[in-house]
């Protein structure tokens, strides 16, 4: 019974320390604009699509890489490609499951398909295994739904929007992985790397709204320590995608006030970057890259 649906289940679970990774994939922003609407922040007030400013964009895209590389993480690029605009979203085309497997995501949108076979080929490349998906699992997005817990054997996983419950059938069932799914209901929060940021193995930064009321339950007493951003705030800076490189260190959107200054109460230390040009497309720190073993 790997999928962990009730508080009950969770914490009976005999879960195991999983080391938090320390390697990083990133796809560098060459082709990288707004050219399609596959989520609501992709349109301005007048309903058009944002431009971007490619120096802008290029030049954030290499701060996150860098502060990465400050804590040590290795970082591996990949080029992005004309006609996937998207692709510099690393988060969502594969979910690692150790240092050995990688499982390639099945795409909600079309348009963001031809994605996941250029991150393929990188883990191939790199003695990886990659699976993919058998025919039953619709869709999957990778770790912008799925994300481990921090320092532990455990899964947590959105569906709703860009993954559904039967992705979240083959993680647990087949795979045996300890899953707990979690219902993602507004559409500003379409991933659960949008709404949802484990900081440490107890402390979650979260924006209830975004939950189903059962999920909403779920998260609210399993962690000991919740930091509550915003509805406003979590759509507008997309402030739940930010990325805990050690539990102590964290990536923060710039202008994310609620966030810092919570995270600061609670001891945790701040870097905040502007992802400006990326929010344009629904993304930030944690989409921005694959955290990988
Ligand atoms: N425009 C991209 C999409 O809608 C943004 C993805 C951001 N990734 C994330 N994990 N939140 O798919």
């Amino acid at each position: 019974m790997p999928i962990l649906k009730t508080l009950e289940e969770l914490k009976n679970y005999p879960f195991s320390p999983y080391e938090a990774p320390r390697k990083v994939l990133m796809a560098k922003p060459d082709y990288y604009k707004v050219a399609y609407k596959i989520n609501p922040h992709m349109v301005d007030g007048e309903g058009h699509f944002p431009k971007i400013d490619e120096k802008r964009a290029l030049f954030q895209w290499e701060k996150l890489k860098a502060k990465a590389e400050e804590f040590g993480l290795k970082v591996f690029v990949i080029p992005g490609q004309e006609n996937f605009p998207d692709m510099v979203f690393a988060a969502n085309q594969t979910l690692p499951i150790d240092s050995r497997h990688i499982i390639l995501s099945k795409m909600a949108h079309a348009e963001r398909s031809g994605e996941v076979q250029f991150f393929a080929d990188f883990f191939e490349n790199h003695g990886i295994e990659t699976k993919r998906l058998p025919d039953e699992v619709i869709h999957f997005e990778g770790t912008g739904d799925a994300i481990w817990h921090f320092g532990m054997d455990l899964l947590w996983c959105g569906h709703g929007f860009r993954t559904d419950f039967s992705a979240v059938d083959y993680l647990g069932e087949t795979l045996g992985l300890a899953v707990v799914p979690l219902e993602l209901v507004d559409e500003n929060f379409y991933h659960l790397d949008t709404c949802m940021c484990i900081l440490d193995s107890k402390t979650v930064a979260w924006t209830p709204k975004a939950f189903s009321e059962e999920s909403q339950q779920l998260i609210d007493s399993f962690f000991p320590v919740t930091i509550e951003i915003p509805y406003e705030e979590a759509r507008d800076t997309l402030a739940c995608n930010s990325w805990s490189i050690d539990g102590q260190n964290i990536l923060i959107p710039l202008g994310a006030k609620t966030l810092k200054e919570k995270l600061i109460n609670h001891k945790f230390i701040v870097h905040e970057l502007d992802t400006g040009e990326f929010l344009k497309a629904g993304g930030s720190v944690f989409c921005m890259k694959l955290a990988f073993f």
